[in-house]
């Protein structure tokens, strides 16, 4: 169970480089197991969720060569099975994209069903209404998910709920269907776009992506044969960014793309933060003598605010001037770290899906879990900001989705030891 100890209290300055984004990384590499030929991906983050996914590439057949620093040439063309059943499965979430993936592959797939992150219920219903749309026949016995199709067929699909996992999933199940498919209510996330665009250079012919409706005509072949860089990650780069109005810093955050991050610059102007954007990076900072003043969020489906950013800036509110509001309406139970901010002296009351912040309580360093991904990062946050020493144990849940995170921390000047170092 590896930890952090953080020392707060210290101003956190300078540049941090972003690197490739997760969630795009997990759907382009899972839409390479679709095509009829090879292809090479780069800008891959270097993090272990991808590395449990390659694996699980290799462990159904699929030819796996590291060609360097998050950079992989794929061969879908040697997967020999369509049965997806290893403990790995259970490591991530993004091993259900497998499901339209081999369906596509093979008009079937066998897949143990997903892990993933512990905030509240995980349902694949969309998917499995997608794929049934397509033409094919679901069932989910003793923890199996198990999907056939005589033949795949384009239809329409509306997604009750916007989700990005059925929308990528439906996309890869109907990339190389018979006829067209439009999904309805799509989610509109700049890593929906990013596996579009793969799966066009690729071959494919998918329009609409990046809006709610996307469509796809069906093509029977998808040569590959290509390269494609994946997107920087839009959540690493809010986390850094973060971290500027945090600790009174000034950070610059490189290889972003600025439109990707306005769903949070915008809400850090209205907390008083200075953000200047480039070509290619964005630099945050407070302005001499300025107050940071607390506001309300509400998370949503993109271009609102991210989900993945929400327990990140309910820290950020605690050292704000005021009383901030968050509202998570992605997630049913997202707030389960605000028991250890509370234990760090934070001032909050949660009304189901709201929770009240009441800044300028001061932090305190204390011995807490990073139960997740986003929440774990939060509570090193929160470790910076607090005076002390924190500790933040289980941070292999950090690691699966943060590449280089305490280097990135260190350079920063951040005061954070891992134990046992890696
Ligand atoms: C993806 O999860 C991300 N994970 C999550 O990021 C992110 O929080 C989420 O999208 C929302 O942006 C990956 O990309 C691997 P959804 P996903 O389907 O696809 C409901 C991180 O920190 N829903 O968009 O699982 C669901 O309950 C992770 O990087 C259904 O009802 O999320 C939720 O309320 C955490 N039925 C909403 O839709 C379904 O079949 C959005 O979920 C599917 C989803």
């Amino acid at each position: 169970m590896p930890s952090y100890f953080v020392e707060g209290g210290h101003r956190l300055s300078g540049k941090v480089a972003i690197g490739g984004s997760k969630n795009a990384s997990l759907a382009v590499l899972s839409a390479a197991m679709v095509l009829d030929g090879p292809c090479i991906v780069d800008n891959l983050p270097q993090i272990s969720d991808l590395e449990t996914l390659l694996e699980i590439f290799q462990e159904i057949g699929a030819t796996v060569e590291r060609l360097g620093p998050g950079r992989v040439r794929l061969d879908a063309r040697t997967i020999s099975t369509h049965e997806a059943l290893s403990e790995n499965i259970r490591q991530l979430r993004g091993s259900y994209y497998l499901m339209g993936a081999l369906l596509s592959r093979f008009n079937k797939v066998a897949l143990r069903m997903p892990g993933g992150c512990d905030f509240g219920s995980r349902p694949i219903d969309l998917h499995l209404k997608g794929f049934q749309t397509l033409g094919a026949r679901t069932d989910i016995r003793h923890g199996i998910v198990f999907i056939e199709a005589d033949e795949l067929t384009g239809g329409g699909i509306f997604l009750d709920t916007v989700s990005v996992g059925a929308t990528v999933n439906i996309m890869l199940a109907a990339v190389k269907a018979k006829g067209k498919t439009v999904i309805d209510n799509a989610a509109r996330e700049p890593h929906i776009v990013d596996v579009a665009n793969f799966l066009n250079a690729m071959g494919a012919d998918i329009r609409g992506a990046g809006t709610d409706v996307i469509r796809i005509n069906g093509r029977p072949y998808l040569p590959g044969d290509r390269e494609y860089s994946v997107i920087p990650d839009q959540i690493e780069a809010g986390t850094y960014m973060l971290l500027a109005p945090l600790t009174g810093g000034d950070i610059e955050v490189t290889g972003v793309i600025p439109k990707h991050m306005e769903p949070l610059t915008a809400k850090l102007e209205e907390m008083g933060v200075v953000v200047e954007e480039g070509d290619e990076h964005i630099r945050v900072y407070m302005p001499e003598g300025g107050r940071l003043s607390a506001t309300s969020f509400r998370t949503m489906p993109y271009p609102g605010f991210p989900t993945d950013l929400q327990p990140q800036t309910t820290v950020v509110l605690c050292m704000a001037e005021g009383t901030g509001r968050m509202i998570e309406n992605v997630w049913e139970n997202r707030f389960q770290y605000i028991d250890s901010l509370r234990m760090m002296g934070a001032n909050i009351i949660m009304s189901g899906r709201l929770a009240v912040v009441q800044g300028g309580a001061p932090l305190t360093g204390s011995h807490v879990d990073a139960r997740d991904l986003r929440a774990g990062a939060a509570l090193v946050m929160a470790g910076l900001a607090a005076s002390g020493i924190t500790e933040v144990y289980n941070v292999d849940r950090i690691e699966r989705g943060y590449e280089f995170f305490i280097d990135k921390l260190k350079r920063l000047g951040a005061r954070i030891q891992r134990s046992p170092a890696l």
